[in-house]
């Protein structure tokens, strides 16, 4: 049993691991989907590009720890080119959000947490915006919209959704 305590620190370099490890959660959010392995979400260049050559310049993450200073969760940002978006681009200029917490510890604040901190960590790095892509079946859906990310953006099965930080 996972304990309650958990702290907040920026993301490095050696965190590259670990965001693969939640990028890998996030694209296997539908426990009813086969799983995609992580090999395959490293090779497709779409979910990929979320994490390769972690850190660019522009890159900014948080990361969650529990008291042993394991990681348990991560949100991190990155920013895409239009000729080369994320899913959930809207924008060049405004980075992208991607957050994952290990399956013990969800349902616990963390996931708000990180965000509320990547939000403060975007403001600090300058950015007046950041975007997300969710499909809307996913709870993490209801998450966003009451840390204050709005529909900017709907397709079939996903929504674009963006937070102005200047209103928070
Ligand atoms: C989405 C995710 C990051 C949220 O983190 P979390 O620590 O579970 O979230 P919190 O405990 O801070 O907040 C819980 C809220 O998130 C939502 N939520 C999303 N997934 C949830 C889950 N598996 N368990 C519980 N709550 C979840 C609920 O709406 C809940 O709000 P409520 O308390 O008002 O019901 C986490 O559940 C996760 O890693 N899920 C799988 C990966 C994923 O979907 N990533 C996002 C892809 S867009």
């Amino acid at each position: 049993m996972a304990g309650n305590a958990y702290a907040l620190r920026m993301a490095t370099a050696d965190d590259a691991g670990f965001l693969t490890d939640m990028l890998v959660a996030a694209v296997n959010w539908d426990r009813a989907r086969e799983a995609v392995g992580r090999d395959r979400v490293l090779v497709d260049h779409r979910t990929a590009h979320y994490v390769e050559g972690w850190p660019r310049p522009g890159d900014l993450g948080v990361v969650a720890v529990e008291a042993g200073g394991q990681p348990i969760g991560a949100a991190w940002l990155r920013l895409f080119s239009s000729d080369d978006p994320g899913y959930g681009f809207v924008a060049e200029g405004v980075p992208e959000l991607s957050v994952g917490v290990l399956p013990p510890w969800r349902g616990r604040g963390v996931g708000r947490a990180l965000l509320s901190e990547i939000a403060r960590a975007a403001v600090e790095g300058g950015f007046d915006r950041i975007c997300l892509s969710v499909e809307r079946a996913n709870r993490a859906r209801r998450l966003y919209a009451a840390a204050g990310f709005t529909t900017v953006g709907s397709g079939p099965d996903s929504d674009t959704m963006v937070m102005a930080l200047s209103e928070r």
